[in-house]
């Protein structure tokens, strides 16, 4: 589906944005490991989430959607059934990289999955690396990409130093960790989004963390009675984007997250000089909770910035929105260390790259990142979201900001984290 979005004279008014897609994932996940019902309120209803509770279904949980929460009715942590046929993750990377910590932990058991056309290009090889020296076999195309089958064992304790920053990674070996004996350790390059870790703390699970070393310890069992999931910031940052770079907007966004290992981006942007108000969490000691604020954003002029190894986990989802003020930044905006966005969704660096030159944008692609020279604004013209949920969304923002409009090509992939991504920008401009 091909949309155009025009250019607008401003954004103003508030709006809560959709229900966190990393914390809703999890908080199925979890709710599907408990022995009790948990009751998640404000689930998010997307695709990706939508394949979560998929997955589960068919491992025997039984996940009740009632008009305002999600009652998920677990099997336990040992426990969930082998389904007879292949398990769908969809488009969501998330699911792929998580489920297999909890279903490694079934002795005998053997789990296959497979997802879209996107996500058998997505590395499975980084969970098979930890996973396998726990004690699990897992079996995938090519060694690294789905379809791939997942064999279960009692596993035994690790530590784990990540080669490359992931909460995926890293969450998934704090699930497997729960059923071994001595727990498991990982070690991060540098921190990256801590809601596993969270969530595990509050469902009484041993989570301790000193520095850069995060290790969970066995549990028998997960107790959790109700989850609130918040705004989630990635969507937000939608909208954060838009009003900073269209003349005369002011948006304010409440209930956000703002766990400061999602908040790198509102930190870069606050360094670029957008004027934004609303407490981002400081880091500090592990919480059991997820912080939120209301943000309100008003158009800023900017100014480029760099961005580097350390921010790039905390900003990962939103860079490609760094490429899109850096168009409108004074001055050059760097982006390296970010060869993550290569196996996102599609290669998000070339997807970025070509589809912001083609609306005009002086930025060059490196090897990890990119290289925007603000050229006061965009023009305008096509671009192909490449069947990408936040490269459509960028699209969009783009064309708002811009002098002559943007059409978006595939705009419906906005609804792998935002079905209502559309209605809620309109109710913006008015
Ligand atoms: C996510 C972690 C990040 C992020 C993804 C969601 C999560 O991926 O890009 O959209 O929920 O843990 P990596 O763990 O691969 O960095």
């Amino acid at each position: 589906m091909n949309v155009t979005f025009p250019p607008v004279r401003r954004l103003t008014g508030e709006l809560t944005p959709p229900a966190d897609k990393s914390i809703s994932h999890r908080a199925a996940l979890l709710g599907a490991m408990s022995d009790q019902p948990v009751c998640v309120r404000n689930y998010l209803d997307s695709a990706d989430t939508n394949s979560t509770l998929g997955a589960l279904r068919s491992l025997g949980v039984v996940c009740e959607q009632r008009p305002d929460e999600l009652l998920v009715r677990g099997t336990g942590l040992r426990t969930p059934a082998e389904p007879t046929g292949t398990i769908d993750v969809g488009n969501a990377g998330t699911l792929m990289r998580l489920l297999p910590g909890w279903l490694a932990q079934v002795p005998g058991a053997v789990f296959h999955l497979d997802g879209d056309e996107s996500i058998r290009r997505r590395p499975v090889d980084r969970i098979a690396a930890p996973l396998e020296l726990m004690g699990a076999r897992i079996l995938a195309r090519n060694g690294r990409f789905p379809p791939f089958a997942v064999h279960g064992a009692q596993l035994h304790g690790i530590e784990y130093a990540l080669p490359v920053a992931s909460a995926q990674v890293k969450s998934c070996v704090l699930l497997a960790a729960l059923s071994t004996d001595e727990g498991a350790t990982v070690i991060e390059p540098s921190p990256s989004r801590d809601h596993t870790e969270r969530m595990l703390l509050r469902a009484g699970a041993s989570v301790q963390r000193d520095g850069d070393r995060v290790t969970v310890g066995n549990v028998d069992e997960l107790e959790l009675d109700e989850l609130v999931v918040p705004a989630d910031p990635s969507s937000a940052a939608f909208f954060v984007a838009a009003a900073a770079l269209v003349p005369g907007s002011r948006v304010a966004l409440r209930d956000v997250g703002v766990n400061w290992t999602r908040a790198g981006f509102l930190r870069i942007l606050k360094r670029m000089g957008a004027r934004m108000e609303g407490a981002l969490e400081e880091p500090g000691t592990l919480h059991d909770s997820e912080p939120t604020s209301t943000l309100i954003v008003e158009h800023s002029s900017l100014s480029g910035t760099d961005v580097g190894a350390d921010e790039v986990p905390l900003a990962i989802d939103e860079l490609p929105l760094v490429a899109l003020l850096g168009c409108f930044a004074a001055g050059e905006t760097v982006v390296r260390d970010a060869a993550e966005l290569r196996v996102k969704e599609t290669d998000r660096i070339a997807g970025v790259v070509d589809g912001l030159r083609g609306l005009g944008a002086d930025i060059e692609a490196t090897a990890d990142g990119f290289v925007v020279s603000g050229n006061g604004g965009l023009r305008g013209g096509r671009i192909d979201a490449r069947g990408d949920h936040r490269l459509a969304m960028l699209g969009a923002v783009a064309g708002m900001a811009s002098r002559e409009g943007v059409e978006v090509v595939g705009m419906e992939a906005a609804a792998v984290s935002y079905p209502g991504f559309r209605d809620d920008l309109e109710s913006l401009v008015g």
